[in-house]
C-alpha cells in the first residue's frame, strides 16, 4: 500500500526579500500520522518553513502538497483548514474573555452551529484536563494551562496536522512534560493526526518519529531520530545538543570505555552497575 504523505516540501526556495535567501531549496516528506521535530538554531528558518506549509508565505520556487495536493492561490484556505498552529507565546494567542470563548473561536470561524458548539468546546476542554477552567479568564492562567486551552481550540477544528512552533520553550520543566505527554496521549487516540513541532527539546525530538535538522535555510540532516542523533559529530559541529546518554558514549570511547556504550540512558546504566 501507498504511504500517505501528509506534507511534501519539493525544493523549496523563499526569501523575506528580493536579495536575500532565508530557505534554501528544502525538500522533505511528512508520513500521515507521524510526529517530526524540527531543530536548529535561532534564524534557521523554522518558524519560515512553518509559515510556508501554512500558506502565510509564498515560495520564491518548488511546490508544497498537502494531504496529496499542491498548495495554489485557489486552494490555499481550504487546505489550511486542514491545520492546526500553535505558538510559543500563549499570550498571543488569546481573544476571548474567557477560556470557553477561546476555545470556541476558531469554530466559530468555522460557522460551526452553536448548538454543537457547546458539546465540541466540553469535550476538548476535557481532553486538555481544562474543563474546571471554562469560565476563567484566559489571563490568570499559568503558561502551561494557556497553552493546553491553545491546544484544545487548535483540535476542536479537527486538523489533520498539527504544528506546534517552540509551544513549550516559554514553560517550566513540569510544564513542558505536562504538554508533550498530552500531546502524545492525543497522538495516540488519533493515529492519523500528524505532528509538526519546531523544538530545542533535544529529549522531545529524540521521542520522536522523525527529525530534520536546519541550519541557515539548508537542510543538513534528515532521518530517524537514531539516524540523526548517531551523527553526533555533525550535530556537535553544528552546536546543537545531542541526547546525554550520547555525550556520555562519546566521553567513555574518549576514555577507552567504549564496551560501556549503550542504546538509551536506561540500558547505560544497567550496563555500568552490573
Ligand atoms: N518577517 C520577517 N521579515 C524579514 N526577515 C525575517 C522575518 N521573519 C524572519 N526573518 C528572517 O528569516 C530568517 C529565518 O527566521 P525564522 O524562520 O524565524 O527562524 P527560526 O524560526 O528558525 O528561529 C532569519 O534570518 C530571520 O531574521
Ligand atoms: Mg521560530
Amino acid at each position: 500500500m501507498e504511504e500517505k504523505i501528509a506534507v511534501e516540501l519539493k525544493n523549496i526556495s523563499f526569501g523575506y526579500s528580493q536579495d536575500i535567501t532565508n530557505i534554501d531549496d528544502i525538500s522533505f516528506k511528512v508520513k500521515r500520522g507521524e510526529y517530526l521535530t524540527l531543530i536548529g538554531h535561532n534564524g534557521s528558518g523554522k518558524s519560515t518553513i512553518a509559515r510556508l506549509i501554512t500558506g502565510l508565505l509564498l515560495q520564491r520556487s518548488g511546490d508544497i502538497n498537502i494531504l496529496g495536493e499542491t498548495m495554489t492561490d485557489d486552494n490555499v484556505l481550504r487546505l489550511r483548514k486542514n491545520i492546526g498552529i500553535i505558538f510559543q507565546n500563549p499570550d498571543n494567542q488569546f481573544i476571548g474573555s474567557s477560556v470557553r470563548d477561546d476555545i470556541a473561536f476558531g469554530l466559530e470561524n468555522d460557522c460551526v452551529a452553536e448548538d454543537r458548539m457547546e458539546a465540541i468546546v466540553d469535550e476538548y476542554s476535557q481532553k486538555v484536563g481544562m474543563k474546571n477552567f471554562l469560565d476563567k479568564e484566559p489571563t490568570n492562567l499559568s503558561g502551561g494551562q494557556k497553552q493546553r486551552v491553545a491546544i484544545a481550540g487548535a483540535l476542536a477544528r479537527h486538523p489533520q496536522i498539527l504544528i506546534m512552533d517552540e509551544s513549550t520553550s516559554m514553560l517550566d520543566p513540569k510544564g513542558k512534560r505536562g504538554i508533550l505527554d498530552l500531546i502524545h496521549r492525543i497522538k495516540k487516540e488519533d493515529e492519523n493526526l500528524t505532528i509538526i513541532s519546531i523544538t530545542h527539546d533535544i529529549q522531545e525530538a529524540y521521542d520522536s518519529d522523525h527529525v530534520i535538522v536546519i541550519a541557515s535555510g539548508k537542510k543538513i540532516l534528515d532521518g530517524t531520530p537514531d539516524e540523526v542523533f548517531n551523527n553526533s559529530q555533525r550535530m556537535i559541529d553544528l552546536k546543537l545538543d545531542i541526547p546525554f546518554f550520547k555525550k556520555l558514549n562519546i566521553e567513555l570511547e574518549n576514555k577507552g570505555l567504549a564496551k560501556y556504550k549503550s542504546n538509551s540512558l536506561e540500558s547505560l546504566v544497567n550496563k555500568l552497575c552490573r
